[in-house]
């Protein structure tokens, strides 16, 4: 090895243990499971609902990260897969829509105190590929997605947990699916990219004040399937994503100048992984598909110099996985899709 390769990888690892990290991994969930949801719940425990082993799921089960284990609660009344699940300010669990297999209508409510799920009222459109995002006023607001096959919406609508009604918002000027949707410092939602009959660089912005979305500035490069998070300045990062091909430049979004900065190139491009924010203020960017692979990979974005730092990669490869903050600042990755669908987890901890 050249002495340059050398010092290389000893800066490498240097960088990496600067960063303290490690992936570890924990109990396997009950049920393999692939675009299911994971919710950090108010009590630490993450709960974890639907998505497919081949069938759609309505299997639900809880994680507790004091003992590392999961158990079954009850399951929810519709399987859904490709569904949200929003943590409302009550501590309960909203979720809505998804596929079994065509678009669902419907939402239910997981009742924290009681343990049981409820019927809630159905949306005014089934939705697969759409956002949900808890707003300052506590209600959800629930985005586009594609109401039929090859149907994307450009509609909105807003979930009221005091009255559990939905009832229709502003509709954006573009539909889209697959697109990200992030809770702006100022109350406001940005959505970013998605699909329509192509891949999208347009944003638009949510006022909840007004119940009208109008354009925000569009990103440099059109992306679906990418991930968003928010970082502590207030500015929106999204990385990946596929549009005409990979994307490998992320994009940082400033609400004040209402523009986007683009980073520097990812380690490895990737789409349908996941993006946390930590709490350093760094972005654990974790696992993905890139060329028929599923991806181990790590990385994490360096807010202080905009640049990509590789980390220790997860001990299994996956995508469409979901990715969870604990309440010590630990993320937890559960199940995806690696030749079929996972049940392992892992934990990435960092000091
Ligand atoms: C955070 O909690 C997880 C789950 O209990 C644990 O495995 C991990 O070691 C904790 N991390 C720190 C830094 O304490
Ligand atoms: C919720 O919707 C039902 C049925 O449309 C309606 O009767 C009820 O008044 C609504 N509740 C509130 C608080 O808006
Ligand atoms: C949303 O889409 C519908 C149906 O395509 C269209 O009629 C409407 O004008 C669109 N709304 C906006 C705000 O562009």
């Amino acid at each position: 090895m050249a002495v340059f390769q050398i010092i290389f990888v000893l800066l490498i690892n240097i960088a990496v243990n600067c960063f303290g990290q490690q992936w570890i991994n924990t109990n396997d969930l009950l049920n393999r499971r692939v675009d299911h949801t994971a919710t950090a719940l108010k009590n630490g425990e993450v709960l974890v609902t639907g998505g497919s082993e081949y069938i759609t799921l309505n299997e639900a089960e809880i994680y507790d990260p004091s003992s590392g284990t999961w158990r079954f609660v009850e399951f929810m009344i519709n399987p859904r897969s490709y569904h949200t699940a929003t943590l409302l300010s009550n501590g309960n669990v909203l979720v809505s829509g998804g596929a079994n297999p065509g678009p669902l209508s419907t939402s239910e409510v997981y009742d924290i105190q009681t343990q049981k799920w409820t019927d809630s009222s159905v949306m005014n459109y089934p939705r697969i590929f759409h956002t949900a995002t808890l707003l300052r006023n506590g209600k959800v607001l629930v985005v586009g997605g594609k109401t039929a096959i090859g149907v994307d919406s450009n509609t909105s609508e807003l979930y009221d947990p005091e009255s559990g009604n939905w009832t229709v918002t502003g509709s954006m000027a573009q539909a889209r699916s697959e697109h990200t949707a992030s809770l702006l410092l100022n109350g406001k939602v940005l959505v970013a990219g998605g699909f329509t009959s192509d891949v999208l660089d347009s944003a638009e912005l949510y006022d909840p004040e007004t119940g009208t979305w109008r354009a925000a500035r569009s990103m440099d490069y059109p992306r679906m399937q990418h991930a968003a998070a928010v970082l502590s300045n207030g500015k929106v990062l999204v990385t990946g994503g596929q549009g005409s091909g990979y994307v490998k430049r992320g994009e940082v979004y400033d609400p004040e100048t209402d523009a986007w900065t683009t980073t520097n190139p990812m380690n490895v491009v990737r789409k349908h992984h996941t993006a946390s924010t930590l709490n350093n203020g760094n972005v654990l960017i974790a696992g993905g598909y890139y060329n028929t692979e599923a991806l181990t990979s790590a990385e994490i974005y360096d807010i202080s110099t905009n640049t990509w730092v590789t980390v220790n990669s997860m001990n299994h490869g996956r995508y469409r996985h979901q990715a969870s903050t604990l309440s010590n600042g630990s993320i937890l990755i559960t199940a995806g899709f690696n030749g079929g669908p996972l049940n392992s987890a892992e934990l990435y901890s960092f000091s």
